[in-house]
């Protein structure tokens, strides 16, 4: 349900391509566009991305990116892929199928990886929904193929976001930890992290300039 292709003026250049069920995508274009009905200027609701094309697609399928193909998605050129709150909820063999065929774009195309992953403790934050998992990311992806991964925790200089002063914030608490620890020393508590990853790679770690896709 995400709406970057409608905040971010960055997008001009880029074809976006939002991946989700059929069910979820119906009901976000009648929102969309009942919102841009009913407003004063409808210029306010616009994508700002120089396309937007939406796909409906199930990722834990084998068929997901034959669709986004068919769709128009270029794979030789430069992609950024969203995977935002969503891995999570795939089994462990369903989300390391989509990080592999992922990281097998790194030989097409430069490819850039966003996506939040959740350590083993912070599954049990639900009894059932949350299955995937990994405490170390940025030994997992480059296993896969990325080259080049960068891990923040909430409330690193790149995740704080000018909201967590507080040093005894929860989550600044949990950064001062090793992440090797499953439970908190101080209190007995399962260290529930997310990490936001950024994990990248291309066919000759050279950056091609070739009006890039975003996936989301
Ligand atoms: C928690 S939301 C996050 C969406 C987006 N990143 C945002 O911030 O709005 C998870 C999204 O993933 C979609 N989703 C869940 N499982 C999926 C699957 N197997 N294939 C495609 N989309 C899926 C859901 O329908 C939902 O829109």
């Amino acid at each position: 349900m995400d709406t970057r292709a409608y905040r971010l003026s960055c997008l001009k250049d880029s074809d976006v391509y939002e991946v989700d069920f059929s069910g979820v995508l119906d009901v976000k274009t009648t929102i969309l566009q009942a919102a841009a009905d009913s407003a004063y200027d409808s210029q306010h609701i616009m994508s700002k991305a120089k396309s937007l094309t939406r796909v409906a697609a199930d990722i834990r399928e084998n068929d997901w990116m034959e669709k986004l193909e068919t769709a128009g998605y270029i794979p030789q050129k430069s992609t950024v892929w969203i995977l935002e709150g969503i891995i999570y909820y795939l089994t462990q063999p369903q989300a390391m199928q989509v990080l592999r065929i992922l990281a097998n774009k790194c030989a097409l195309a430069h490819t850039v990886l966003l996506a939040d992953f959740m350590n083993k403790p912070s599954t049990t934050l639900s009894n059932s929904v949350f299955q995937f998992y990994s405490d170390w990311p940025d030994h997992l992806l480059p296993s896969l193929g990325f080259t080049n991964v960068k891990l923040s925790q909430i409330g690193d200089p790149d995740a704080h976001f000018g909201l967590l002063n507080d040093p005894l914030n929860l989550f600044n608490r949990l950064r001062s930890l090793p992440r090797s620890l499953q439970t908190n020393p101080d209190d007995g508590k399962p260290c529930c992290r997310l990490y936001l990853v950024e994990a990248s790679g291309s066919p000759d770690q050279n950056v091609s300039h070739n009006g890039p896709n975003t996936q989301a």
